[in-house]
């Protein structure tokens, strides 16, 4: 078999245990298979015994897996060396793997914080409270919170109440709140008399009103100005019976913003008699731009008032919480960082105890995740500032795909994990790619790479890395199929994304079902 051409990235995986390493590469390219290769090296040659290590990934699913295949791979190796001091350590490893530190890195601060809770200030005989429990506890809360709030609203609960579905909101930004409550310093507040915007953006927008019977009545722009004429007709003859509700008028104000009217240009030179469109589209532009940022303004205001409303909800939730004897998974990573961070005692030793620590999925690592890492992997036993800390040369070894982080996961997001990786490679590590990907075929493989090296620049994003093939095309089946979209349009007619994305999974599932069940190909998972 020709070598692989990421053989010698593969390699110093294996072999090159004193660096500490960040492999990135796609999915399907063996990463995790990687990883657990070099825990049997590690293990193997006798540079760690099982209990000094701590492998760790996100999900339940994925650590149980990873538990899996440790023992696989430990059994295969057993049986497959010859030196009697290497069969020894593998034989140990395998009797302690029941108890081996690999699983969710919430499992490994649940054991740190059971193994210390009066450091920790945690009641000793707390539970974890699985996600479904945890959201029952906040429902809880929020309708406490709720209740009380009703009774005299502070500002940011009464303009909210004015939205659409206000509960719904509500509930959502407390949890957003709760979710990151770590971050516990007040948002800023910048000075905005959002009444006297609201005037004089309702001025501005007037003035849009009168082009209406200038233009023709199916032009796109006049149809845009006459729906602002009679709004704004509307809100004179409300002027004229009460005053001028400006609650009403902030939740109203969104609404304008989302206008599809807003959308379309119309293409005719002239917008009417001696008045080209450009000037015509200027005008519009300009209110618009007024319009986007009053809103924008706005909701920064609403959201800095908010946020302090809400903080009693957040308490309540812990209130409920510490009753029940329950930490969140939230709970777990934060009491885990402080009491590594305050207590140099146990921070030393639990450096001192854990000499190899790998993360799998490393690309949906969180903040808190990445200062307990780094506290654990510090080199300086006197460091507790995770963002001071230097890893200590071989103790860390990541994998990540950063192409599955573009979108915020949880807490985690790309920019985390670009910004850890860059500091792991300051401190010397080194960085790895896998390119050969043992799941998918050659043509798929370069459909992909087609597809998404241009637009994944690194600008912000994960940038590409070419996935190199390892398979042998198929060629008595199709491996690329084009499916056509079935409803590209919306109700107007025009193709757009929300109409494709609403008729594309059917339309999916159904061929995969037909792939599976009606045609005679071969249809493996893998
Ligand atoms: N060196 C290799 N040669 C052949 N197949 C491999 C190799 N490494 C991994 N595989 C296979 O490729 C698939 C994906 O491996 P996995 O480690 O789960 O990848 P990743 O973690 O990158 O998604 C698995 O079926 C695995 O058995
Ligand atoms: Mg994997």
């Amino acid at each position: 078999m020709t070598p692989l051409v990421d053989a010698e990235a593969r390699r110093a995986i294996r072999e090159d245990l004193v660096s500490s390493l960040v492999v990135e590469a796609a999915a399907g390219t063996g990463k995790t298979t990687e990883m657990i290769a070099r825990i049997i090296a590690v293990i193997r040659t006798g540079a760690a015994t099982l209990d000094r290590i701590v492998a760790v990934t996100f999900t339940e699913k994925a650590a149980g897996e990873m538990k899996l295949r440790l023992r696989t791979e430990l059994e295969r190796a057993r049986n497959a060396v010859t030196s009697g001091d290497e069969r020894d350590r593998l034989e140990a490893a395998l009797e302690k793997l029941e108890v081996a530190r690999v699983g969710t890195i919430h499992s490994f601060c649940t054991d740190l914080l059971k193994e210390r809770p009066i450091e920790a200030r945690v009641d000793p005989l707390f539970e974890v409270a699985a996600e479904d429990e945890a959201d029952h506890l906040y429902q809880q809360a929020f309708d406490t919170w709720f209740q009380a709030a009703l009774g005299d609203p502070p500002e940011g609960v009464r303009r909210l109440l004015r939205r659409d579905d206000p509960t719904d909101l509500l509930r959502d930004a407390g949890h957003a709140l709760k979710e990151r409550r770590d971050f516990d310093g007040a948002w800023r507040r910048d000075p905005f008399v959002r009444d006297a915007a609201i005037d004089e953006l309702v001025i501005e927008l007037a003035t849009l009103g009168p082009l209406a019977a200038l233009g023709h009545p199916a032009d796109p722009l006049a149809k845009l100005f006459r729906r602002i004429e009679v709004w704004i007709a509307e809100l004179g003859r409300r002027d004229g019976v009460r005053r001028r509700d400006h609650d009403g008028l902030e939740a109203e104000l969104a609404k304008v913003g989302k206008w599809y009217e807003w959308r379309y240009s119309g293409r005719k030179q002239l917008y009417a008699e001696g008045m080209p469109r450009a000037a015509v589209l200027e005008q519009r532009d300009a209110v618009k731009a007024a319009l986007d940022a009053f809103l924008i303004a706005a909701e920064a205001d609403l959201a800095a008032c908010l946020h302090g409303e809400l903080r009693p909800l957040v308490a309540e939730y812990e209130r409920l919480k510490a009753r029940a004897g329950r930490l969140d998974f939230l709970d777990l990573l934060a009491r885990a960082r402080d009491l590594l961070r305050d207590d140099r005692r146990v921070r030393n030793e639990m450096q001192l105890r854990f000499t190899h620590f790998y993360v799998d999925e490393f690309q949906d690592t969180d903040p808190l995740q990445v200062e307990i890492l780094l506290l654990l992997c510090a080199d300086d036993p006197a460091v507790s500032d995770a963002s001071r800390a230097t890893v200590a040369p071989g103790k860390l070894f990541v994998v990540g795909d950063p192409k599955q982080a573009i979108y915020r996961f949880r807490r985690a997001d790309v920019a985390v994990y670009e910004a850890v990786k860059r500091r792991l490679l300051a401190d010397g590590a080194r960085l790895v790619h896998l390119a050969t990907s043992f799941r998918s075929v050659p043509s798929i493989q370069a459909a992909i790479n087609a597809a998404f090296a241009p637009v994944m620049s690194g600008d912000g994003q994960a940038s590409y890395v070419a996935l190199e093939h390892h398979r042998a095309d198929i060629t008595d089946q199709p491996t690329l199929v084009a499916l056509p979209v079935p409803e590209p349009y919306n109700w107007r007619g025009d193709v757009t994304n929300w109409a494709i994305q609403q008729s594309y999974p059917d339309a999916v599932a159904a061929f995969v079902a037909h792939a599976i069940s009606a045609s005679t190909w071969t249809v493996s998972s893998g």
